[in-house]
């Protein structure tokens, strides 16, 4: 099988399963325990919250862990929101964010009677910071913006917006699930007053990830009950997960990445296809963006139909994200970039790598597709 799908979600590596592996055998006390057991455990919790903090340039105690990011994002969200209406009602976000943004705004405003504005981007997909900063008014309380787009790798221009707030009362909330692992993170430079990141897009495991919040942020719990998190986030850590979350990005960090060396042979290779076989196509790729996911346009040719048979010759690749993969929903992101009746939405997909993505992946790749579009 080759998995070209590493938007959705990368393989956990071995030293991370390992390092899982051991301490759901011997390190199986509570962290909240007061005995040796527990004590092991909230040592390595510690441990782990301080490796990961250290990577993020942060504070220990600036990092909640959640189940992953869609709960990073709704605490951020939610968590704020509600703690802060009193200074206002408007929040701001792009129309091309993750659904666990657009859904969980759409949940405050429905709700909660919360404003929100939805961004759309100019005409060639591009976001320039202002079209975000325009938006902002004396009652806007939140702004929420993702770092990577998932089905585009487009690039926002976070550090741009993130310096314009830092004169207005919003928080900055950012998406970083996408780049992290990709790209240094510090949301401190970012002037991110939330970030949000999930274990599995870096080589961890599933159902773990984090919220950074700046010191002295005020936002609600959304899980209440026992004291873990220092209030933030109540239940018993999942500390297996925590330790390979830790494990994934010290050792995803250090992995060299030739993606852009990838990218410029699919892209070579594509139109080498297109020479043998007169099968046209087109990048849905507004810039800047990533150079380890290219979302693929060919003309007049179905996506779903050309995702089965790239399936059956044992190619994974999706036509968007992995969470409006399998239902009949056109991308909500090439619909705002393109508008809702493109047949540009029915003619992608997205090829997406990881820093372990071989040049052969993209050989078998390209052959597939070459056997898919020749006309003998
Ligand atoms: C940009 C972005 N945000 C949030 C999420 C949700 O992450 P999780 O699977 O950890 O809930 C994803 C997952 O695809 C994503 O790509």
């Amino acid at each position: 099988m080759i998995y070209l799908d590493n938007a959705a979600t990368t393989p956990v590596l071995s030293e991370v399963a390992d390092s899982m592996a051991t301490v759901l055998r011997e390190t199986y006390g509570n962290p909240s325990s007061i005995h040796a057991a527990g004590r092991n455990a909230s040592k390595l919790l510690r441990e782990s919250r301080e490796t990961i903090a250290k990577h993020l340039a942060v504070p220990a105690n600036t990092l909640t862990f959640t189940s992953g990011a869609s709960e990073a994002n709704n605490l951020a969200l939610v968590g704020y929101a509600l703690a802060n209406q009193d200074k206002g009602k408007h929040l701001v976000t792009t129309a091309i964010e993750h659904p666990s943004i657009l859904q969980t705004l759409s949940y405050l405003r429905d709700r909660f009677g919360f404003d929100v504005t939805f961004v759309k981007p100019l005409p060639d997909g591009t976001f320039p910071a202002h079209l975000i900063t325009d938006q902002l008014r004396d009652d806007t309380i939140l702004v929420s913006v993702m770092h990577a787009n998932n089905e585009t790798g487009q690039l926002l221009p976070i550090s741009e917006i993130g310096e314009v707030l830092q004169t207005h009362q919003a928080a900055f909330h950012v998406d970083a699930v996408q780049s992290l692992g990709k790209l240094p993170i510090h949301p401190e430079e970012l002037h991110a007053d939330f970030l949000t990141a999930s274990a599995h897009k870096f080589h961890g495991p599933k159902g773990i990830g984090f919220l950074y919040h700046r010191a002295g942020l005020h936002f609600d719990a959304l899980i209440h009950g026992g004291e873990q998190e220092d209030k933030r986030r109540a239940g018993t850590e999942n500390l297996a997960a925590i330790v390979g979350m830790a494990k994934a990005i010290e050792v995803t960090s250090q992995l060299p990445d030739k993606t852009n060396v990838l990218y410029t042979q699919l892209l070579t290779g594509l139109e080498t296809l297109k020479a043998k076989t007169a099968q046209d196509f087109y990048l849905n790729a507004p810039e800047p963006h990533l150079s380890s996911t290219l979302n693929i346009g060919f003309p007049n040719v179905n996506h779903d139909i050309l995702l089965t048979k790239l399936d059956l010759a044992g190619i994974c690749v999706s036509t968007g994200s992995a969470c409006t993969a399998g239902t009949v929903e056109p991308s909500h992101v090439l619909e705002a970039i393109y508008g809702k009746e493109s047949p540009k939405l029915k003619e992608n997909i997205r090829v997406s790598f990881s820093k372990r993505t071989q040049k052969e992946d993209i050989d078998a790749l390209l052959s597939a597709l070459y056997t898919i579009f020749r006309k003998d």
